[in-house]
């Protein structure tokens, strides 16, 4: 049996979104006094003790959202994120009055790598264990032209990806604490190669170029990291879900869907659950499918590596 799931349940309260909130704002604005105190604000309420933890991005929608609920119907606690915070307090609420799992809502936006290490930080002082991380919340923008992140870096690339590669390595120490656990990494079958010298795409710029690339590279990481945890009890997965699913992601381009949430649903569920699955695999669904060849390039893998650890500063 594991300690407790959050470290000062008693002095826990329903506040947890708000005091991410400042303690991202006091990231954001360079405020480390403001920070700090937040940092040991009350939080959420506490939880049993020997809960499963289960952190899911970009849950307050979509497969994410389907994802959750499935995964609290089995008595597991849920990291719920994202940015709109009504949304992810619905998603709680739905959980909580199913009455088998728990949960509880932080609010931070991918776009902003001080929002991750905050994030970050709020899990790593907020929990003793994580079980599982799903890298799943994903940005496709029905726009041509070029959008950059605050951080300056283009925003599917920073988004989809460099903001799960800063998140993964930061709450690496929980996870490998909490084995044997699992990282899974919800991809795409739209995956396109990186061009190295223009991960950024000052040319020829499109937003599906941007998608492609940046689900490429969450696979690249994946597989990267699977080597590197090899041994440890730690299994890390990239996946395609379904295609064209019925999700805001689809729905607001005019798309017509061509699968249900619950199919996508149903591909992350085994990959988290499924036992005895071999780590570095990728999936098309719920069938082992080989990823674009990029991914099997170990230069590649490693000059990402290095592309990522110098624009977040967390190296591996
Ligand atoms: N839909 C498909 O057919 C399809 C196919 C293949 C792969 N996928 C992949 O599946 C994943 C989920 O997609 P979906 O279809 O469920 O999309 P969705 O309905 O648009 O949901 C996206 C989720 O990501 C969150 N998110 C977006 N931008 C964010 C940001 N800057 N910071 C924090 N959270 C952010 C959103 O929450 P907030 O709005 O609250 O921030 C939402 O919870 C994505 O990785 C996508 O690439 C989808």
């Amino acid at each position: 049996m594991r300690g407790t799931v959050l470290k000062d349940p008693l002095s826990m309260l329903r506040a947890g979104t708000v005091v991410i909130g400042l303690l991202v704002a006091g990231a954001v604005f360079g405020r480390p006094t403001d920070a700090a105190d937040a940092a040991t604000a009350p939080q959420g309420e506490p939880v049993a003790e020997d809960r499963e933890v289960i952190l899911i991005t970009g849950s307050t929608g979509g497969l994410g959202r389907e994802v959750a609920l499935e995964l609290a119907g089995t008595g597991t606690h849920i990291v719920v994120h994202g940015r709109n915070q009504e949304r992810g307090e619905e998603v709680v609420r739905q959980i909580e009055e199913a009455g088998v799992g728990s949960a509880r809502f932080y609010a931070a936006d991918l776009a902003s790598l001080a929002e991750v290490r905050a994030f970050a930080d709020a899990i790593l002082r907020d929990y003793d264990r994580l079980d599982v991380l799903v890298n799943n919340a994903g940005i496709w923008l029905d726009q041509e032209t070029r959008q950059l992140s605050p951080d300056g870096h283009e925003l599917h690339f920073h988004v989809n990806y460099l903001s799960h590669y800063m998140l993964t390595r930061l709450l690496l120490p929980l996870i490998e604490r909490s084995t044997p656990a699992r990282i899974v990494n919800v991809s795409s079958v739209a995956q396109r190669p990186l061009e190295f010298d223009d991960l950024m795409l000052e040319r020829d710029y499109s937003d599906s170029r941007g998608y492609a690339q940046s689900k490429l590279a969450q696979i690249l990481f994946a597989f990267d990291l699977a080597e590197e945890l090899a041994g440890t009890g730690i299994g890390v997965f990239a996946l395609h879900p379904a295609t064209m699913m019925d999700t805001d992601m689809v729905l607001s381009r005019g798309a017509e869907p061509r699968a249900s949430v619950r199919e996508g649903m149903e591909s992350v569920v085994r990959a988290v659950r499924a036992p005895d699955l071999q780590s570095g695999q990728y999936f098309n669904g719920t069938a082992a499918a080989e990823a674009n060849e990029q991914a099997y390039d170990e230069e590649a893998r490693a000059r990402l590596r290095r592309v990522s650890e110098d624009l977040t500063g967390v190296p591996r």
